[in-house]
């Protein structure tokens, strides 16, 4: 059967030496995560746009031979169906990946990385829980997380089907005072203890199967499922404090108005990002 494709992958084959400001640059030009590739003395940077991003495979070849010394770079495209893009992410169990400005996510094999960026590093034991960075409603929760959370700002972190933890795990390295990670999963759940103990900030995450009835938390993410969310909705809107954040995710394109519908009584729609078939939002509680 044909599969429409949706995505772009463009390949770009460089010396290693060049890695860290390629990256940089590919990043600061929209692409959500990296899967490194070592090539002996090259290095393979696979990165992935929507397909009706066409031009960007000209800009980033015109950018990177402006930034990298002459002869030094070779670009190669390809059109992705969604499937053939998440199977090429899942073989490589946790790839390297920078996502945004602040993180990097490899498997624990992968470190120590030379990190030159001093971006905050995340070890993911994969095991049998969802949540390896490389899809497409993880890495959108993870960006809107950093425009939210930064040292300076203190509070707590509500993490609703936490998964593998990564994203609790994230709030923790970003500067969230403590996490709360909810997990229906008991398999996910032990997965998530793991790499919170890996990554040392067990002691700053709390593991619950249910959402805490009483606090108040300054900001929330679930990614989960679009009916999920619609039942969740009056537990979530009561666990955020009023002025505070809310990302959902894990919601086709098709679904956001609904999901939105039940939310916008008590929230106000900041962002909405669109990766592919996925839409991750982005609210903020209203003060009254
Ligand atoms: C799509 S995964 C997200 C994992 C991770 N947070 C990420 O962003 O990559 C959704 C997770 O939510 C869990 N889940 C589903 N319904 C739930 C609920 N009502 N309460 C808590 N967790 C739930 C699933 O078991 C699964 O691990």
């Amino acid at each position: 059967m044909f599969k429409e494709p949706h995505w772009r992958e463009i390949t770009v084959d460089i010396p290693a030496e060049h890695e860290e400001p390629a990256s940089a640059y590919l990043i600061a030009q929209g692409a959500g995560g990296i899967w490194v590739e070592s090539n002996g003395p090259r290095v393979h940077l696979h990165v992935f746009f929507p397909i009706e991003e066409k031009e960007k495979v000209g800009a980033l070849g015109k950018g990177l031979r402006r930034l990298l010394p002459k002869g030094s770079v070779s670009l190669a495209t390809a059109l992705r169906p969604e499937e053939e893009w998440q199977t090429a992410w899942q073989k490589h169990s946790v790839p390297i990946q920078r996502i945004g400005k602040r993180l990097l996510i490899g498997a624990p094999w992968h470190f120590p990385l030379s990190n030159r960026s001093h971006r905050e590093v995340i070890q993911l034991a994969p095991g049998m829980a969802f949540g390896t960075g490389t899809h497409a409603t993880t890495r959108s929760c993870l960006i809107f997380l950093e425009g939210l959370i930064s040292r300076s700002a203190r509070g707590a972190l509500l993490d609703v089907g936490t998964g593998s933890g990564l994203l609790s795990i994230a709030g923790t390295k970003l500067g969230a005072r403590r996490v709360t990670a909810v997990e229906i999963d008991p398999v996910a759940l032990a997965v998530a203890k793991e790499n919170a103990k890996i990554n040392g900030v067990d002691s700053k995450i709390v593991f619950r199967k249910t959402v805490p009835s009483g606090a108040r938390y300054r900001w929330g993410v679930a990614n989960l499922t679009a009916p999920v969310l619609i039942d969740l909705v009056e537990i979530l809107s009561r666990a955020v404090r009023p002025g505070g954040n809310l990302i959902l995710s894990g919601i086709l394109a098709r679904e956001g108005a609904d999901v939105l519908a039940r939310y916008r009584p008590r929230f106000t729609l900041l962002r909405k990002m669109r990766k592919g078939e996925w839409i991750t939002l982005l609210l903020e509680k209203r003060k009254r």
